[in-house]
């Protein structure tokens, strides 16, 4: 699997034989790596956590230029339908679906989805977050959430090698929550911390993070970064 961090919640992810985007938060995103759109020749799937505009970011935009397919709660695509998308694999919590030889699991998050329209706030469906998985490869993408108990039941029934955990604070768990998830609830070989230096805002930094967590590595990635794993 390769894994490119684009800043905040956004990620590319090539596992599986095709090529994810999650959380596309690019316009309006400080971090989002300049020329990477540029670079990108392919987009399968895109994979949306919840309506606030910094995951579902640039997703219509994204899905119509690359053809994309759009894995996200029914209630979400039926919006996204109501944008001018037509690609969907609309599923709901708990549910798996096909994308490749991967197999997209959609699983709990404590947070909330809503968005303001016309002066309103009108809610999208719930939050949630993603397990992924191929013959070689195991992702959990966490979305926006506070740590939950029932997180050691994603880790019993999917094993997630790879962990992308919100450690920003005020909208998601902190450093000392997140490094809780690591130690207590979900056995990743890797975490990658996700949803901080985007705004000031966001108090939680990796200094205050990796020094709490005593199993999986902590891999801190510079948005644009690629790993292997
Ligand atoms: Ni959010
Ligand atoms: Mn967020």
């Amino acid at each position: 699997m390769k894994l490119t961090w684009l800043g905040h919640s956004a990620f590319f992810c090539q596992l599986g034989g095709i090529d994810l985007l999650i959380d596309p938060f690019w316009t309006g995103n400080p971090t989002f790596p300049e020329g990477f759109e540029a670079r990108l020749a392919k987009v399968d799937r895109i994979l949306v956590t919840h309506v606030h505009a910094d995951h579902l970011g640039d997703t219509v935009r994204l899905a119509q230029k690359y053809d994309a397919t759009v894995i996200a709660q029914y209630e979400l695509c039926e919006y996204l339908g109501g944008k001018g998308l037509s690609r969907f694999e609309p599923m709901n919590t708990g549910g798996t679906v096909a994308a490749g030889a991967c197999r997209v699991t959609m699983v709990p998050a404590f947070h909330s989805s809503t968005l303001v329209e016309e002066g309103k706030v009108v809610c999208v469906g719930d939050p949630v977050g993603f397990v992924i998985t191929s013959a070689d490869a195991s992702l959990y993408h966490a979305g926006d959430t506070a740590a939950f108990g029932d997180m050691a039941l994603i880790g019993k029934m999917w094993q997630p090698k790879v962990g992308l955990l919100p450690i920003g604070d005020r909208f998601t768990m902190g450093p000392e929550a997140a490094a809780y998830v690591c130690n207590e609830l979900l056995a990743f070989d890797t975490v990658v911390p996700m949803h901080w230096g985007t705004f000031p805002v966001l108090s939680g930094t990796p200094e205050a993070f990796a020094p709490l967590v005593r199993r999986g590595r902590v891999r801190v990635l510079k948005p644009g970064e690629t790993i292997d794993l």
